[in-house]
């Protein structure tokens, strides 16, 4: 079947920019932006918390998606220092970030929380973008594709095939996270061929065609190119980098 996905580069700033520097970010991306003749990739930006509202405000005009780096589980109730759905929605935005790996080691979430989580973001309809990835020892076992299926079954358990139109996968090698150190476009691809042959033996033929999958793990101007025209890799979600306008712009280009 024709492959029907879009590029979809996504920006994930994690711990960095005030409310001021967000708007500095944003005065000289939409400058940069404005020039681009023209952009066919998906943009989604995952700033803190506190940039959400004023950064979606923002983007809207540029029809770049600003979305929340996670939320919990419940719908509202005594948890100090989290972030529900429906606030999430309230500052604009219908994007989150699920099970990145820096909340699976640093915050010791397990498989069935990111289940959850999920559930919890697709009852509100927020567009997810799901994430895996293996660690170097994993890799260097040579159990990489089990693991990351293992991952994709645990967040998948109980969502519906029409769910599934909500969730973008985001395959990111812990070992190339912040290391400048990328998989090779030969191992993203093939991983991403497993992660979409999982799919269609958990849903159909049609659903793994469509759902898309991004690469994740130091993703730059440099080698953003070769990665996104990779067959079965759909974009990228790209953190260090898309922290500067001019580097993260270059990188939508790459993808078109
Ligand atoms: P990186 O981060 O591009 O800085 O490696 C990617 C991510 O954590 O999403």
């Amino acid at each position: 079947m024709e492959k029907m996905r879009k590029k979809i580069v996504a920006g994930n700033w994690k711990m960095n920019k005030t409310i001021t520097e967000t708007l500095s970010f944003f005065d000289e991306f939409s400058k940069l932006y404005d020039e681009l003749k023209e952009n066919q990739a998906e943009i989604i930006i995952f700033p803190p918390y506190t940039s959400l509202s004023i950064l979606s405000e923002k983007m809207k005009n540029y029809g770049i998606f600003v979305g929340a780096q996670n939320l919990h589980e419940k719908d509202n109730g005594a948890y100090t220092g989290e972030i529900s759905a429906s606030m999430i929605q309230s500052a604009g935005c219908n994007y989150v970030l699920i099970g990145h790996s820096e909340r699976r080691h640093f915050f010791s979430e397990s498989n069935d929380l990111l289940n959850q989580k999920l559930k919890t973001s697709l009852k509100h309809k927020i567009n997810s973008i799901i994430c895996v990835g293996e660690t170097l020892s994993e890799r260097e076992a040579g159990n990489h594709f089990s693991i990351v299926n293992k991952q994709i079954k645990f967040f998948l358990k109980d969502i519906t095939p029409d769910q599934l139109s909500k969730v973008i996968i985001a395959y990111e090698p812990v070992w190339a996270i912040g290391t400048g150190k990328t998989a090779s476009p030969e191992q993203a691809n093939e991983m991403h061929y497993e992660i979409r042959n999982t799919i269609r033996n958990l849903y159909s033929d049609s659903i793994a065609n469509n759902i898309s999958i991004l690469y994740g793990g130091s993703v730059n101007e440099e080698n953003s190119g070769i990665l996104f025209h990779q067959s079965e890799i759909d974009g990228g979600l790209v953190g260090g980098a898309s922290l500067n306008p001019k580097s993260f712009l270059k990188i939508i280009q790459s993808a078109n």
